[in-house]
């Protein structure tokens, strides 16, 4: 029986030459593109939702990581380093790890889910808290892979953008064309990037140079950021950002022109969502649609459902909404009742009548 083959070898045409040198993959990609009844019908719109999850380590990094990882094998280096608010350390840890590589990873001190922080310890990172926030991690990493050999892999480095941008194509192949309206969480604005440029190049715009086109069109981009890190919604840069989310807890993207330019060659928007209701989205995704994700990635699910309230999304609009993250990255907050209060579990004896009992059965 066939096996997805990972992103580099499933999408070898549309990728450049340089990453299939020496091909490090854990079967990245070919994640599923969920239909949302309870979404659809809460929006008026068609909504699909893209299990970002699903990837090998849990998040969309997975894309990204495989082309950059590929690419500084093929090279021959030894060692990576990277910025990361949590998935992006994870994803780096295993990948170093498969291709034989060190890895260091800079978190932002204690601001970091507790699934991420097991992952890249499990995949033996070198694993540094450093005392600031992020975009002080992302400096100090910039800076790191100038001066020593080390290969910076946050998405700045152009192989990340290669990799994720196959998230598009797989919206594209399996929908038949692209949607009208793409949905997705902005932090350092690498994901916009590179699903803009995913379906620009599936539309035969720029890049894909000789393939026949596989879209006869590119959506919208929507990107949401939360209320506390809004920065490319603020219109500048943001000192101390907060955001449950710590996923997208950024407040001076690398990629902020990129992800303008993505919005307004789209006719897209980039706005904020507070973290209530990034936790109403998380709850709904969760309850209502079956897909559990960590908070940051229920930012374009609450952007969709703000924009719908206010009589913004087009009736019938075919949508995608990409979740980036599994819930079990960070799983506290399904513990937690809207009003702030903690769930308590029933406890019952282990006969079978108070168990029925418990559960209203008679
Ligand atoms: N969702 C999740 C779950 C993320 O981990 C990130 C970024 C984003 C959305 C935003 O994507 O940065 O490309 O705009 N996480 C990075 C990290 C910063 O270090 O793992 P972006």
């Amino acid at each position: 029986a066939h096996q997805w083959r990972g992103v580099i070898t499933e999408y070898a045409d549309r990728l450049p030459d340089h990453l299939r040198e020496r091909v490090v993959t854990l079967g990245e990609g070919g994640t599923p593109l969920v239909p949302a009844p309870e979404l659809s019908r809460r929006t008026g719109a068609d909504v699909h939702v893209k299990v970002e999850g699903m990837n090998p380590t849990g998040s969309f990094k997975d894309r990204g990581m495989t082309a950059a990882i590929s690419a500084a094998a093929g090279r021959g280096a030894r060692a990576v380093v990277c910025a990361s608010t949590g998935n992006t350390s994870a994803s780096a840890a295993a990948y170093a790890t498969r291709a034989g590589m060190t890895c260091a990873v800079l978190v932002p001190d204690g601001k970091i889910a507790m699934g991420k922080l097991s992952q890249a310890v499990a995949h033996g990172a070198r694993l540094l808290q450093v005392d600031g926030n992020f975009d002080d991690c992302l400096v100090a990493a910039r800076k790191l892979a100038e001066a020593y050999p080390v290969e910076l892999v946050n998405s700045v480095n152009p192989d990340r953008i290669e990799g994720q941008k196959t998230a598009a194509f797989e919206i594209v192949d399996v929908l038949g064309d692209a949607p009208d309206i793409h949905c997705l969480p902005v932090g350092n604005a690498g994901n916009i990037t590179a699903y803009w440029k995913g379906f620009r190049e599936y539309a035969g715009l720029g890049g894909g140079a000789g393939l026949p086109a596989a879209a006869t069109r590119t959506p919208q981009m929507w990107g949401f950021q939360a209320a506390g890190a809004a920065p490319i919604v603020k219109g500048h840069p943001v000192d101390e950002p907060e955001t449950i989310a710590t996923a997208i807890r950024i407040g001076n993207p690398a990629s902020w022109q990129q992800a303008l330019d993505a919005r307004d060659a789209s006719g897209g928007v980039i706005e904020s969502v507070s973290d209530e209701q990034i936790l109403a989205a998380h709850r709904i995704l969760s309850a209502e649609v079956g897909v559990f994700v960590e908070p940051a990635s229920a930012a374009g699910v609450a952007g969709l459902l703000a924009r719908a309230e206010q009589g913004l999304v087009p009736a019938g609009a075919r949508v995608v909404v990409t979740v980036t993250g599994h819930g079990l990255k960070d799983p506290q907050w399904a513990l937690r009742l809207p009003d702030g209060g903690d769930v308590v579990p029933t406890r019952v004896s282990a006969d079978v009548v108070s168990i029925a009992d418990a559960l209203g059965l008679d």
